[in-house]
């Protein structure tokens, strides 16, 4: 990926699962053309409804194999109609007469682990074999839910390093400045929060609490709802929201495209029925509060671009201070070949907004 990274903060971990794309994007027989972390990929569904995701590059004379065709089982060529499975195996080179023994079986495209977690494509990138399913290092899970797949899915690009975004979407104090929707809060709602937090694989947690009453998009799940927001490595956060028996759940994942570039997904799963109702009602919001921060982040990259120093306040940074310790900590880690440490300890945090 170019350009090269300035700061020295600005690195992409590797041995981890990103967010590649909604599952219901992918169809039966379809195949879908996808850069993430600068590398062009091919994902596809077999008609057996496993997936799959290729480089996508031909082995032969580099075109995208996405300009190919996609049979349900195997990746035709476009430009001379070699033909690929889904591992990535070469398995038909139609110029080849009789006599001239190529052995076909060994020319490879390199695939990338792929896997449907909770109605969503996610992908490994590393040196090393994905750790094993279950394992803390394996797929973030959305807990409780009981669903197939999120019931409501917005993907939106922000034209920003993947950090930027990050933070920018874990950023308690932006609130009021940033979402003055009549329908979430209103600045002059402003109060003090204390909120407890802790560690958790990879990542930290805001301990589940009664969220705060200005917050009139929370009235919407009905009962005495009480949440727990959990954080992990790359860029994964789950907010899960628990009122009576009902459960609802935001997964908001941000994958980087390149340097420049990133991808969010929110996701929303529910239990309750009568919210599936609301779905064309509730879309346009989803849309419109993720629209907020991707534009605020536009803004900043117009300051980004002169490579300013930037600041990390307490308490209303913290936990992108968390982030940076525990990317550095990933590498670290796999760099010395020990156990991550978690550099974040419980505590209550403070600010307003
Ligand atoms: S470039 Fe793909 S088959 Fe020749
Ligand atoms: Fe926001």
């Amino acid at each position: 990926m170019t350009p090269p990274p300035t700061d020295e903060r600005d690195f992409l971990l590797r041995n981890i699962w990103y967010f590649a794309l909604p599952g219901i994007r992918l169809k039966r027989g379809a195949m879908v053309a996808k850069t993430l972390l600068g590398e062009p990929l091919l994902f596809g569904r077999r008609d057996d409804g496993s997936v799959f995701a290729l480089r996508d590059i031909c082995p032969h004379r580099g075109i995208p194999l996405s300009y190919g065709a996609f049979d349900g089982r195997e990746v035709e060529c476009r430009y001379h109609g070699w033909r690929f499975d889904g591992d990535g195996r070469c398995t038909a080179i139609p110029s080849l007469c009789e006599g001239q023994d190529l052995d076909v079986g060994r020319i490879r495209v390199k695939g990338r682990p792929c896997r449907e977690v909770d109605g969503n494509l996610w992908v490994w990138f590393g040196d090393r074999e994905p750790p094993p399913e279950g394992d803390e290092r394996d797929v973030p899970r959305v807990p409780g839910i009981g669903a197939p797949g999120p019931r409501l899915v917005e993907t939106m690009a922000f034209p920003c390093f993947v950090d930027h975004a990050v933070i920018g979407l874990m950023d308690p104090a932006h609130g009021p400045w940033v979402h003055k929707s009549w329908f979430w809060r209103s600045r002059r709602s402003i109060h003090e929060k204390a909120k407890a937090f802790g560690p958790v694989p990879y990542g930290f947690q805001m301990r589940r609490h009664s969220p705060s009453t200005n917050s009139r998009a929370y009235k919407l799940v009905g009962g005495r709802p009480s949440t727990e927001i959990t954080f992990r490595l790359p860029g994964v956060r789950i907010e899960h929201i628990a009122a009576g028996d009902h459960t609802l759940v935001n997964l908001t994942t941000v994958t980087p495209v390149s340097w420049t570039m990133s991808e969010v997904n929110h996701c929303v799963y529910w239990t309750m029925p009568w919210l599936s109702a609301l779905k064309p009602v509730l879309r346009p919001y989803v849309r419109r509060f993720l629209g907020q921060d991707r534009d605020v982040v536009v803004q900043q990259q117009e300051g980004l671009k002169h490579d300013p120093a930037l600041m990390l306040i307490r308490d209303a940074d913290t936990q992108a201070r968390w982030y940076h310790q525990l990317k550095r900590e990933w590498v670290r880690s796999e760099e010395e070949e020990r156990p991550f440490r978690n550099p974040v300890k419980e505590c209550v945090l403070r600010w307003r907004s």
